[in-house]
């Protein structure tokens, strides 16, 4: 069926090309071609670089050519701005970089290098284009939303000829030691050295220039030797030319696969080292199919051969372990070792790639002679545009994700269902289909919130429209999922139908608000649809124009309970080079495709958010959106999943650490398709899958079109029960999911966190990325995600007690040491660990939405102690923007064991009284904490006690209370019933 879609009108056969990448999406069995997609040495800049870099780092006498002309410097109010000159020839002639080094109240600081304006007609560019002539400059306005205010309290604390240093930061204990000749700056903390620029002369800023056309030259018959010969003889001459005697062969034109980019400004790159000093592991840079802790790219054992590479692309069927690029990239990486915390964002846009090398450095000051730390070197590369990074001196792992927040924002507080679970396919063939699955999830008793349609659904794959035939009645579908609080999502990808009487293609071309190809025309290419034009959401009227499409009276068929997928954002474009659009394309102010390319995808996903804002008039929900494309920012507007996955076990596997990469780089709501996306998974993967999925941020089951149907209820028994059992188990921990997310909303923590996040002292779990803990909770858990394994073996991290989650056996562990709990196939390896509370909502429903007035239960999990636990929970109408005016509960427990009490307090210290009440807070006084699950209960507060009392707003009233003594490996544990207490409102337990 699939192939009278994309096959069908203008889809020729003469577009081999096109037809031998559809093979590849529609056949389960293919691998992606790694060969569509560039190595470093097949592009141009990163091989100049790397090239680069083996110069300088081979060459003992080795001087970067950047100088900071200190005449030119001057320090006010923060900010440091000088210019660069690099040298270029042997003549002395010289490049003026403007630099400004900006100190940020937040104790960040950022180094930006532009490029000096030339004399006007000095740089021609090539074919007469109309390409903008300055470096990309309007990242910053996409991506950074606050945190510029500058530190007017930074001061440059001493200075001579060669260099000076700003102290800066809260405390003023974070220092920028600037070196004049050669350019470098050394970022110290507390008077050590945290990450260093250009410390290894990488530094590569690649200047504009005119095009010198060469005749060209008959090629010199080789004789052995001459090489050698030739190379000492130009040595000198091209060290003065182009230090590295780069390799101009790509200088103006690139080709690859058959596809020629005409780079009409030439050269451009901008690269640099950046050391971290002592630092073993490096994290972040997302999306990769691979470890957290990132591994070296420079070869030898076990390293990979490539940077990593940062190109939103359509990879298809990813392979794993690898640096490859996939759809989305956030150029934000985190240095981690006991002690110390420290990052940068490198704020580009174009193609980049980063190298990674580990080195153990013996003359490391932190050393203090105890022998040699590792020191791990990046090296970072970019097509285009301004060199632009932001440093991080920590000192905590949360120091970096609040900082990094504060400037690109946070995650948006969520459509409550959108935590929910989401049922997807390519496709549900029909309206019927539709209302018999969700029929049948019901059936089952499987709870879901969410069901989606892929490009199927549309009108031969014209958005905002419906096959009439097999979508007869989708208001009726739409209705009968909206009867029991469930949702519909429908697919809008950034293409346009390139065909006659399509009136939103026809609104496109007509208020020229496509991309435009080299020449300035409106660019065409080959998606699903076949032949398409791309929207450009950089263009303020084009987004304007989007938001129209997306109203009620307009996408007719949609309401109030239908919400959106962006895919193919990044752009694919199947038949262009490396399947997206051709870099020389055009965007809104002429900058070149390759410019934004990263940042096409994000401005998409926005241009859809606030499409969906309004919809109607008067109507102000928050919009969900999915989006496969992403930059740094993206988080601001919605969710991502890591796209095109298998159903194997190795990508169930690798879904983990790829997510939790997500999420310490700013964009935690994020999953993996469940099931894998290509291919049959069996039973025994899909059920671990769906036990893994519980713990995605973002979980959503979604299948090729050519996978066999698997919804969940079709796996048969155990399977189905287990399924079941797992979704119940997301769904009633739904409100500790929310409170998870809200502190992602409020500063920018991770909703699901790695060992070296929520521990960052022990050494042995900062490479550990197969457990995870959710929020706040300490519940720790650790997917299976191998065939036929029947225990886990889980790493713990601290002296705290760790309970069973279902079972209250107390684990035996102490801190470093590895358990290994039972897990056959119904079983979820969940651990709680002591000190902690966390909320559930207990009774079974259909969807979240139906959840929203239930009762709360409480667990506490008592510390090692046997005195403690706190926790939190917040609450909102999951729906609106009222939250923003003080609508919304969060509340702090404490278990006190000493004062012998269970207390539930403002976690803000408002006075909740004063807070006029809309309707949402008023119905949410029916709420309650029913009940409180103590585990690891002390006999001393809890043996031979029946009941309780409560005590809230002045009234007191009694709980009852069944207490249940140790026995073999569980721990004692309590349950308090009937507790009444109103969730938003303060109130005690007395347990005394
Ligand atoms: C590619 C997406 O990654 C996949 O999830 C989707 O099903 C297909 N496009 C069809 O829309």
């Amino acid at each position: 069926m699939h192939l009278s879609g994309p096959l069908s009108g203008k889809w020729t056969a003469t577009s081999l090309g096109l037809l031998s990448i559809l093979s590849t999406v529609i056949s389960p069995a293919a691998a992606v071609k790694e060969h569509d997609f560039k190595k470093c040495n097949q592009s141009g800049f990163c091989s100049r670089n790397r090239a680069y870099a083996d110069h300088a780092l081979a060459a003992s006498s080795w001087t970067s050519p950047y100088t900071i002309l200190p005449e030119s410097g001057a320090f006010k109010d923060g900010q440091y701005q000088a210019t660069i000159l690099k040298t270029i020839n042997d003549n002395g002639d010289t490049v003026r970089l403007p630099l400004t080094i900006s100190f940020l109240e937040s104790g960040t600081a950022r180094v930006t290098v532009d490029e000096e304006k030339r004399q006007k007609g000095e740089i021609k560019l090539r074919h007469n284009s109309k390409a903008r002539k300055e470096r990309y400059n309007e990242a910053e306005q996409w991506v950074v939303v606050g945190g510029l205010e500058l530190d007017k309290k930074a001061k440059v604390d001493s200075k001579d000829k060669t260099q000076f240093t700003v102290k800066y930061g809260p405390t003023s204990n974070f220092e920028a030691v600037v070196k004049f000749s050669p350019f470098s700056i050394d970022f110290r903390r507390d008077g050590a050295s945290q990450i260093k620029f250009n410390d290894q002369g990488l530094l590569n800023v690649e200047h504009w220039r005119a095009k010198v056309e060469k005749a060209p030259e008959p090629e010199p018959e080789k004789k052995e030797g001459d090489e050698e010969n030739k190379e000492g003889e130009q040595k000198d001459e091209e060290k003065k030319e182009e230090p590295q005697g780069p390799d101009e062969s790509t200088f103006w034109e690139e080709t690859f696969g058959g596809n020629t980019d005409s780079k009409p400004r030439g050269p451009e790159s901008v690269g640099l080292d950046i050391s971290f000093v002592g630092f073993e592991h490096v994290y972040g840079i997302p999306s990769h199919a691979s470890s957290l802790s990132l591994k070296q790219t420079r070869g030898g054992e076990g390293n990979y051969e490539e940077p990593y590479r940062l190109y939103n692309a359509d990879v298809f069927e990813y392979i794993l372990d690898s640096p490859m690029t996939l759809y989305g990239s956030i150029p934000f990486l985190q240095a981690h070792r006991k002690g110390s915390s420290v990052g940068v964002f490198w704020l580009n846009a174009a193609e980049t790639w980063v190298d990674v090398t580990k080195a153990k450095d013996s003359k490391n000051p932190l050393a203090l002679g105890i022998g040699a730390k590792t020191s791990t070197h990046t090296h970072w590369m970019s097509e285009s545009g301004l060199l632009d990074v932001f440093v991080f001196l920590g000192p905590t792992p949360k120091d970096l994700t609040t900082k990094y927040a504060e400037l690109t924002g946070t995650t948006a507080m969520p459509q409550e269902f959108a935590i929910g679970y989401h049922q997807c396919r390519w496709n549900y063939v029909s309206d019927d289909d539709v209302k018999d699955v969700d029929r049948k999830m019901d059936k089952f008793k499987m709870p879901y919130d969410v069901i989606w349609l892929d490009i199927e659904y549309t009108d031969d794959k014209k958005y905002f429209t419906w096959d009439a035939h097999t979508f007869k009645d989708p208001i009726g579908m739409g209705e009968q999922l909206a009867s029991h609080g469930r949702q519909l999502v429908t697919i809008i990808d950034p293409h346009i139908k390139n065909v006659e009487n399509y009136p939103v293609v026809a609104e496109l071309k007509s208020k020229d608000l496509a991309v435009k190809n080299k020449e300035g025309n409106i660019f065409e290419g080959w998606c699903w649809p076949g032949s398409s034009h791309w929207i450009d959401a950089f263009n303020p009227k084009a987004r304007e124009w989007w938001a129209t499409l997306f109203k009620y009276t307009a996408f007719k068929g949609t309401m109030e309970n239908t919400w959106t997928w962006n895919d193919m954002n990044e752009p694919s474009v199947f038949n262009g080079p490396e399947v997206t659009m051709p870099k020389d394309n055009l965007h809104d102010g002429n900058w070149e495709h390759r410019d934004v390319h990263n940042l096409n995808g994000m401005t998409f996903h926005n241009a859809t958010f606030h499409a969906l804002k309004s919809r109607k008039p008067g109507e102000l929900r928050r919009p969900f959106v999915l989006t496969r494309a992403f930059f740094a920012g993206s988080q601001r507007v919605g969710a991502m999943w890591t796209g095109d996955n298998t159903a194997e076990w190795g990508h169930l596997q690798a879904s983990i650490p790829m997510l939790l990469s997500q999420g310490i780089s700013g964009f935690p709501f994020s999953g993996a398709d469940v099931g894998g996306f290509f291919g049959n998974p069996d039973k025994d993967l899909l059920t671990r899958w769906y036990q893994a999925g519980i713990f995605y941020p973002f979980l959503r089951a979604h299948a090729h079109i050519d996978a066999r149907r698997r919804e969940p209820y079709l796996m048969g028994e155990p399977y189905n029960t287990i399924i079941a059992g797992a979704l119940r188990l997301r769904y009633s921990l739904l409100p500790s999911w929310y409170t998870a997310f809200h502190q992602a909303h409020v500063d920018g923590t991770p909703i699901i966190k790695p060992m070296f996040y929520t521990h960052p002292s022990e050494e042995g779990g900062l490479a550990i990325d197969d457990q995870l803990f959710v929020g706040n909770t300490g519940l720790l858990a650790k997917p299976i995600t191998e065939q036929g394994k029947e225990s886990a073996d889980i790493w713990i991290p601290d002296n705290e007690v760790y309970y069973d989650y279902f079972t209250y056996n107390t684990v035996p562990t102490s801190k470093g040491k590895t358990v290994t709990v039972d897990a056959p196939l119904h079983k979820i390896p969940l651990l709680m660990r002591g000190g902690h509370i966390f909320a559930r909502r207990d009774r079974p429903r259909r969807s979240s939405t139906l959840m929203k007035w239930d009762d709360y239960t409480l667990v506490v999990t008592v510390g090692r102690d046997g005195k403690h636990a706190e926790g939190d929970l917040y609450v909102d109408d999951g729906d609106s923007y009222d939250f923003e005016k003080g609508q919304y509960i969060n509340r702090k427990f404490v278990f006190d064991g000493s004062a012998k009490s269970i207390v539930s307090t403002d976690l803000e210290g408002r006075d909740t009284k004063s807070i006029k009440e809309g309707d949402w807070l008023k119905k949410m006084k029916g709420v309650s904490v029913d009940k409180i699950i103590v585990v690891g209960a002390p006999s001393g507060l809890f043996a031979g006690k029946k009941e309780v009392k409560v005590e809230s707003e002045g009234k007191t009233w009694t709980a009852f209370v069944e207490y249940n003594a140790p026995e073999g490996g569980r721990a004692a544990f309590a349950v308090i019933r009937n507790v009444a207490a109103p969730v938003g409102a303060d109130w005690k337990i007395d347990l005394s």
